[in-house]
């Protein structure tokens, strides 16, 4: 019996996940086992789940992470496929814990299924955002295929270039991804320097992060919001991609339209 069945919070949550992992690959940023996704659960875990044996494990995090000493992740499977995953997101994904040790964690349920390469950065994450007392729970990692063209132009990887253009594109960009998208350059995929260059972009307020030619990372509350934030970037990635396929660069919203959206919404300049 899985889990989630006697636990209608946690099975909301990963309702959620199963959803936007179906958005995933109908957008077609998902090919194959490509992105992950995972959710700190660790407040909607009860004493009943608490007291459950290990399945699998112990295996290494590959790094300490101190904040997350008794937290609990789902977490997307490695080579695992978002399209399976909408189905069957117990199939394709488990839920762990981090040992006291804060460097290894064990599966707990439903099935031994082994947890993302992405994982240093997902918990490395997941340990940056608990220190800061940040509410955010949920990380995503996507290949949006128009934002990562965009980062095959070192034009578009200088600081924040990318994200004056997006946010110029239309002004729900600003409004819905105030902190704009941040820039990391060219790492090995599941790499602790990959984690680490994340979590510095984060931490330079960003909530989204380009990885260079490779994809996005973003966090927010919950995944649902995680996702808006990257359709929200894409789709104006894809507006800009439009105008130039018609054969002219877009003129962008002006500075002061820019300043008028900002003023009015309380957004940061
Ligand atoms: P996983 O299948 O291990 O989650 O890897 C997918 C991916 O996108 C790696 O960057
Ligand atoms: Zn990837």
């Amino acid at each position: 019996m899985s889990v989630l069945s006697t636990r209608p919070a946690l099975k909301a949550e990963i309702d959620k996940v199963a959803e936007v992992a179906g958005y995933l690959w109908t957008k077609g940023w998902a090919e194959r086992n490509g992105g992950n996704i995972t959710v700190n659960i660790t407040e909607l875990v009860d004493d009943g789940m608490r007291a459950l044996p290990a399945i699998a494990g112990p295996f290494s995090i590959g790094t300490a992470l101190p904040e997350l000493k008794g937290c609990w992740f789902y977490c997307k499977g490695t080579q695992k496929r978002m399209r399976d995953l909408t189905r069957d997101p117990m199939g394709n994904g488990s839920i762990i814990r981090i040992l006291p040790d804060c460097a290894h964690y064990e599966i707990v349920a439903d099935a031994p299924v082994a947890p993302t390469s992405e994982l240093p950065s997902h918990l490395s994450v997941h340990n940056y955002l608990l220190a800061k007392g940040s509410l955010y729970r949920a990380s995503l990692h996507t290949h949006p295929i128009e934002l990562v063209a965009l980062t095959h132009s070192k034009q578009w990887m200088r600081k924040d270039a990318a994200t004056r253009m997006l946010w110029s594109m239309i002004p729900e960009t600003k409004a819905f991804c105030p902190r704009g998208l941040g820039m990391v350059p060219y790492m090995l995929p599941s790499s602790v320097e990959l984690a680490d260059a994340t979590i510095r972009a984060i931490d330079e307020d960003y909530d989204v992060v380009m990885w260079e030619k490779h994809g996005v990372f973003a966090v927010d509350t919950d995944i649902m919001s995680a996702f808006d934030q990257v359709d929200v970037l894409n789709k104006a990635a894809q507006i800009y991609i439009s105008a130039r396929s018609m054969g002219f660069e877009p003129e962008g919203m002006t500075d002061a339209q820019m300043k008028e959206l900002s003023d009015v919404f309380g957004l940061p300049k």
